[in-house]
């Protein structure tokens, strides 16, 4: 299976081709990665030190930072400047919005940002507080706090390992054998579930069946662990210097080491694809035979 399309773009800022935008579109939506291995973030001399594991404060995995609201997460706030910090990951959310416009114009209409992630701790060998937070599982993305009403889940990765050290991920079977595979074990949820969830703040919007489900589907597949070893897969290396775009929600992947890694995160209702019914709610809808957003 060809999982990764090539593109040769070196520089953030800089336009690209009618012909690769075309490509481009075509390979995300069918369910590809797209790689542009040329395209490195760098960081300012002032900035160097927050390639450190001291930067996190050890209570999430991730430091975060909402652009919208300059909001901060994780970071260990007694040994390093939060602006700083913001301000790296704030022309990293830049760049990685101005390569979205570049690379899948038509979405840009409708693209919705979402939060930028600083990963500084060494995945292999980190302990998850639960299997269903081991993204070194196969998993699609699907997050319980956050429904998202069956927008696509867009991210932008850039390995900025400073020391040569590869993201390696392993990537598994096509979208639509992973609901064949598990739809079938998943039943629905109890009526009022959702306006109760959101009552009590478990989660911040309401939870849609589609959530629901794509939920399911994550946890099943994290918790399977024969599935995790038969199933279909492959590794792919991502060397510092690289940048990856990937619809996190349609793509099963796992993260099995690597350290220092930015992301963005967008979301994109399904509307704007240039074809919705490759998206994982329409998929899901077709196999259920009823709409999933109501
Ligand atoms: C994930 O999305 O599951 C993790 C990706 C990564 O941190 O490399
Ligand atoms: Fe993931």
């Amino acid at each position: 299976m060809q999982i990764l399309t090539e593109l040769d773009i070196r520089d953030w800022l800089s336009p690209i081709s009618a012909i690769s935008q075309a490509l481009a579109i075509k390979q995300l939506e069918n369910g590809n990665i797209l790689y542009m291995p040329k395209l490195s973030f760098s960081l300012l001399n002032e900035e160097l030190p927050v390639l450190s594991t001291h930067i996190s404060n050890h209570k999430a995995k991730n430091i975060s930072f909402n652009s919208q609201n300059d909001q901060l997460h994780g970071v260990n706030h007694e040994d390093y400047d939060p602006t700083l910090i913001k301000n790296m990951m704030a022309r990293f959310a830049k760049y990685a919005h101005t390569l979205i416009n570049q690379v899948l114009p038509g979405y840009s209409k409708a693209l919705q940002t979402g939060r930028t992630s600083y990963r500084p701790v060494e995945i292999y060998g980190r302990i998850s507080k639960s299997y269903r937070k081991d993204d070194t599982r196969l998993h699609v993305d699907a997050f319980p706090s956050s429904p998202n009403q069956g927008r696509r889940i867009l991210r932008v990765f850039t390995n900025i390992n400073p020391h040569g050290k590869n993201r390696v991920w392993r990537y598994g079977e096509a979208f639509e054998n992973v609901v064949n595979r598990f739809l079938p074990k998943i039943g629905n949820p109890w009526p009022g579930r959702s306006a109760i969830l959101k009552k009590l703040g478990i989660t911040k919007t309401y939870c849609t069946d589609y959530d629901y489900i794509m939920l399911n589907i994550h946890n099943k597949m994290k918790a399977d662990m024969r599935y995790q070893k038969t199933a279909v897969q492959g590794e792919i290396e991502f060397a510092p210097g690289n940048t990856w775009i990937v619809q996190t929600d349609h793509v099963s992947h796992a993260a099995l080491s690597g350290q220092f890694l930015l992301e963005q995160t967008f979301y994109l209702p399904v509307e704007a694809m240039n074809h919705p019914e490759l998206s994982p709610l329409r998929i899901l809808e077709a196999a259920k035979g009823r709409k999933l957003t109501l």
